[in-house]
């Protein structure tokens, strides 16, 4: 496959004479000589797209994007979101902290999901006067109007739903299924909703449901809403009558080279939800996070070595898994693309990172074009889940983040230090 093809759905492109990779008119090369490497390299004009094809694709409906901050939680990124309509879905105090910090405006805009929220947390959402609590069982819903009652704040509640559809994906990202810990079983959740009619505290507002992450199809999505909708109406008869349906995120992107229409990947699930959603006229809550930022984004290394092991041949970054995790913990593929590909017949590499485990590896027996010590790659569509899954294990420091903007490259985290690392620990003071 060539290298445009490759890039073909992405805002990294090659651009000539030089034969240098950009991120829309940024060479990626001038930004590792300005902010070093292992360097984030993101792009808003994308993230923005992405978000509008989303906002776009229900006519004739009401629809709020809560962007799943747990994808990419840079605040920069957040604001921007915020700035072009988005709102958001959390599944801690430290991201609703996140969302406040970034765009207090937004605050009206966020679902709290996520299956073990503390009294603590409960009561800094309460304060913040959020738009939904994202409920996953019995006893978070007691908790949640036990700490309302306290507070003097109303709940505004959707159950999350386990539909138990089968989503093909991953084993560890697949979450819609009864054996899964997510969501009250849907079957129970009739009775719950009448238990709230009591409560003064707890307002019935919605229901929630998501299946997993990565999932390529849409049939999934409707099937779920399908029943998700047969519970509203059946809600609906019981004079419980809920304005909106969150329907989760989950759709998944094309890791791997090749055309990947992302417009059309959006229609084809905003069909299915709306043909399963036929006589809801509410709300519709999505909370896609990878579709929006993952394309969008690229980690950009360093080769430190290459070298021989057998018959293998080894390319070593100064990237790791430490930066990068997907490909060590679920087998992801991600393209790599040099930045200023040198002519050359492609061979079958390793390309790994320094960090002492063989499954510090970003790809294997990758056919590449040669590669020197001193290069640069491009790990494509690392915007979802990359930094955010981050560590300093081995004590390395967290790569800088940029997000270019038109022609515009804005330092949106810098490079972390050893003194952002220690700054915790505690030595002993007594010799
Ligand atoms: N809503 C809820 C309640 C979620 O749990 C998730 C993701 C999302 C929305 C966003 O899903 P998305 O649209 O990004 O697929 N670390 C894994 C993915 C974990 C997804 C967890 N939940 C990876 O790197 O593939």
């Amino acid at each position: 496959m060539t290298i445009a093809s490759i890039t073909s759905s992405r805002p990294f492109r090659l651009v000539q004479p030089q034969g240098v990779l950009h991120c829309g008119s940024v060479s990626l090369e001038a930004l590792a000589r300005t902010f070093g490497t292992p360097l984030y390299v993101y792009s808003a004009d994308q993230i923005l797209d992405r978000l509008q094809l989303f906002q776009q694709a229900f006519t004739d409906r009401e629809t709020l994007i809560c962007y799943a901050v747990k994808a990419n939680s840079a605040l920069a990124i957040l604001q921007f979101l915020a700035r072009h309509g988005a709102g958001f879905d959390i599944v801690s105090g430290g991201e609703l902290e996140r969302v406040l910090t970034a765009a207090p405006e937004a605050a009206s805009r966020v679902v709290f999901s996520g299956v073990g929220k503390t009294a603590a947390e409960i009561d800094q959402a309460l304060g913040a006067d959020i738009l939904e609590f994202n409920v996953e069982s019995e006893t978070e819903l007691e908790l949640l109007a036990d700490r309302a009652r306290k507070l003097k704040r109303k709940a505004r509640v959707a159950l999350r739903v386990n539909p138990d559809v089968f989503a093909e994906t991953h084993p560890y990202i697949s979450t819609g299924l009864r054996e899964h810990k997510f969501g009250i079983d849907i079957r129970r959740a009739f009775r719950l909703y009448k238990s709230m009619l009591g409560s003064r505290w707890l307002e019935p507002h919605g229901v929630s449901v998501h299946i997993g992450s990565q999932i390529r199809s849409a049939d999934p999505f409707g099937a779920a809403l399908e029943r998700v909708n047969k519970l509203v109406r059946q809600l609906d008869r019981a004079g419980i009558s809920l304005g909106s349906i969150d329907a989760g995120g989950g759709l998944g992107i094309d890791y791997h080279g090749g055309s990947f229409d992302a417009a059309a990947k959006v229609r084809e699930y905003a069909q299915a939800l709306q043909s399963a959603l036929a006589g809801f006229e509410g709300r519709l809550l999505l909370e896609p996070g990878r579709f929006l930022v993952a394309q969008a984004g690229a980690l950009v290394a360093r080769v430190l070595y290459v070298k021989r092991n057998g018959s293998k041949t080894f390319v070593i970054a100064d990237a790791a898994m430490n930066d990068l995790i997907r490909p060590a913990l679920y087998q992801a593929h991600h393209e790599i693309v040099p930045v200023r590909p040198r002519s050359g017949k492609a061979r079958a590499v390793d390309v790994v990172g320094p960090v002492c485990e063989s499954g510090d590896f970003f790809a294997r027996d990758r056919g590449l074009p040669p590669l020197r010590p001193g290069d640069l790659i491009a790990l494509l569509d690392a915007g979802a889940y990359g930094m955010a899954q981050s560590s300093n294990y081995n004590t390395r420091p967290r790569p800088a983040e940029v997000l270019i903007h038109g022609r515009k490259t804005r330092l949106i985290r810098r490079r972390e230090t050893m003194n952002d690392i220690f700054a915790p620990e505690i030595l002993a003071t007594e010799t």
